[in-house]
């Protein structure tokens, strides 16, 4: 851990470094928030995934988890993608493997395949169209079909769902452990002492979480929301990142976490010093086998591609 003048000095070795190199940092919005003075762009998955599609900068430092990383070396190729640790992963993305998901796909044959990207590129390789949880109903929508698959995140697929009651949506049976450990309690205890309080919610919730939502939405639609709104307290069920980059950029607005618990301990091993490490150091690169990006490319840009037309 760092002290003040030593905050100040990394932030200067870190942007020193990062022009020498002609890196680009991309930090989601669950990272710790001090990441934030360094990082070019701080966003959800999928800005971060059209940020990473099209720079031009030589080295991509992705502080966020390895999925991430991943799918920023797939769009990027020929750039080297940096992540500070390796053991950031996705406990929601590990929840499917290839194994799985050839059998989930046997078990209802001849349906198209909706991945959230919050998978591994092999998973990737495999399916149909990638969406994250800010354009998961347009992307099943351009589909047009009268069933889909939708993997990994059943809670994802059941707000799909409801949203688009012509479709049939099959889930795959996985989850985000951090969204899963919000309850409604968590809202109803915190409603009876903020009464006049916004609720706004991640898709990522279990449903008696989202039916006590005002509004449900990605993290970024989360955060676009309160600036609009004319509420002026907001109870947040999302990881605490979210809520810390609100009260910092909005402090005329009360925040609230709706648990201690909606926390991801994956998503907060990045410090400056972890910034500065990787960068130095070049490490660690992320690996994608050149045949799996070859085939992961194509959901991920079929995804891209719906968004930029909507
Ligand atoms: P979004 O960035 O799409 O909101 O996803 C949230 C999440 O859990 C990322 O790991
Ligand atoms: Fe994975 Fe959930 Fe953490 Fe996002 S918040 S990285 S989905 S475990």
């Amino acid at each position: 851990m760092h002290n003040e003048t030593n905050k100040i000095e990394l932030v200067e070795k870190i942007k020193k470094l990062k022009e020498e190199k002609k890196a680009l940092i991309l930090a989601h919005c669950y990272q710790n928030i001090e990441v934030d003075e360094v990082a070019d762009y701080v966003g959800d998955s999928l800005g971060l995934s059209r940020i990473a599609a099209k720079t031009d900068a030589k080295i991509i430092v992705f502080l966020g988890v390895y999925f991430m990383a991943e799918t920023a070396k797939i769009l990027s190729p020929n750039k080297k993608v940096l992540i500070p640790s390796l053991n950031a992963g996705c406990q929601m993305a590990d929840m499917i493997d290839i194994e799985k998901l050839r059998l989930f796909k046997a078990q209802n044959p001849n349906v198209p395949t909706v991945c959230y990207v919050n998978s591994t590129a092999e998973v990737k390789s495999e399916v149909d169209i990638c969406c994250t949880s800010s354009n998961a109903i347009d992307v099943v929508r351009s589909l047009n079909a009268p069933k889909v698959l939708f993997l990994p995140d059943k809670y994802l697929g059941a707000w799909v769902a409801k949203n688009l009651p012509d479709v049939e949506v099959i889930s795959y049976n996985g989850f985000c452990p951090t969204h899963f450990k919000i309850v409604p309690e968590d809202i109803i205890n915190l409603k009876k002492i903020h009464p006049d309080a916004e609720v706004l919610v991640h898709p990522e919730c279990q449903q008696s979480v989202c039916e006590l939502g005002d509004f449900i939405g990605s993290t970024t639609q989360i955060i676009k929301h309160t600036q609009e709104s004319h509420s002026k307290t907001f109870i947040i069920a999302t990881e605490k990142g979210v809520v810390d980059r609100l009260q910092r950029d909005y402090p005329e607005k009360d925040f609230i976490l709706v648990s201690k618990k909606a926390y991801c301990h994956n998503m907060k091993q990045n410090y400056l010093e972890d910034v500065l490490f990787a960068l130095e150091n070049e490490q660690h690169e992320v690996v994608v086998d050149k045949d799996i990006a070859k085939r992961a490319i194509l959901p991920i840009e079929k995804m891209i591609a719906i968004q930029n037309n909507a």
